[in-house]
């Protein structure tokens, strides 16, 4: 696994948290459906020990903690300026058996067997080694143990990332898809990639299902501002020269004609959401 290629994710997502820290309530609204299914299929128990990867602003860990009765969140991320963010989100929602870590979910520093669930929301899509990620689960988990996650699916359900990735493609500032693998928000669309992966970290059971929601926006300087300050191409898109940024800009604003309405934009969204179990002791 590249050092390298996860240094700069962590100093990528270290920018992003701040924005993230703010938006963290509309975030969470819009993607309701993906966290109530990931909360769902968790199977909470009194007493649990939850662990929490690539976790963010921490909130559907927090979602979880809540129920857990006894029970304990251990609340990681990579960046950790993500880590502060939770940290300071869980004590606004009064969370109290909560523990925060700054935690690469590729080499994670904890024990085997050691939590009953691991929940991942939108990670390893981002990861320059994910199988790496989920073999780590895998071993952290106790046996009958499960991994719940989500990942985005294909470019023709996911616009709010596919109209600014396919113009960065075409314009040279994005590899294509098309060999090797490179982290991005789509790069786990493909289901058999996807299944293939958590085959080979040898998690005896699994279940993958599609579940959509909705990304909605003001206006265009809205949907600018999501792109710039939350998404994994904001980044990018801030160091592109002035000129280049400003005819992208114009280029998206075309694009997201089609998704306008007086009431203003609405993307809609898929994720993969799957459910894995570590064998059980016989
Ligand atoms: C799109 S955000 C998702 C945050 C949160 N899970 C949510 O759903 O709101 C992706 C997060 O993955 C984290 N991340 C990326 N690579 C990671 C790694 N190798 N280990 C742990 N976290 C990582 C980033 O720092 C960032 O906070």
């Amino acid at each position: 696994m590249s050092t390298d290629a996860t240094a700069r994710v962590r100093d990528e997502w270290n920018s992003q948290a701040a924005s993230w820290f703010r938006q963290r309530e509309s975030l969470f609204a819009a993607s309701r459906p993906i966290h109530e299914w990931m909360i769902d299929h968790l199977d909470i128990r009194p007493g649990m020990r939850l662990l929490e990867i690539a976790a963010g602003p921490g909130d559907t860990g927090f979602l979880a903690a809540e129920r857990l009765d006894g029970g304990r969140l251990l609340s990681t991320d990579l960046s950790p300026s993500m880590v502060e963010s939770a940290r300071k989100r869980g004590a606004e929602l009064g969370i109290t058996n909560a523990d925060y870590r700054v935690l690469d979910a590729q080499t994670m520093d904890l024990p085997d067997a050691s939590f009953d669930a691991v929940l991942c929301r939108w990670g390893f899509m981002l990861m320059p080694d994910p199988l790496a990620s989920l073999r780590e689960c895998r071993r952290v988990l106790v046996p009958g143990g499960r991994l719940v996650f989500a990942v985005f699916t294909g470019p023709e359900e996911n616009p709010f990332a596919s109209l600014p990735a396919r113009i960065l493609m075409e314009w040279g500032f994005l590899p294509k898809p098309t060999e090797g693998w490179h982290p991005g928000i789509l790069a786990l669309a493909d289901r058999t990639r996807l299944l293939s992966l958590i085959d080979r970290a040898e998690f005896a059971t699994v279940h993958v299902e599609p579940v959509s929601m909705v990304w909605t926006f003001s206006d265009l300087d809205d949907y600018w501002a999501f792109l710039v300050d939350l998404t994994a191409l904001g980044p990018l898109v801030r160091t592109l020269p002035a000129e280049t940024r400003d005819r992208f800009r114009a280029a998206i604003d075309e694009q997201l004609a089609r998704f306008t309405s007086p009431a203003g934009i609405a993307l809609s969204s898929r994720c993969w959401c799957g459910v894995c179990r570590t064998a059980s002791v016989s």
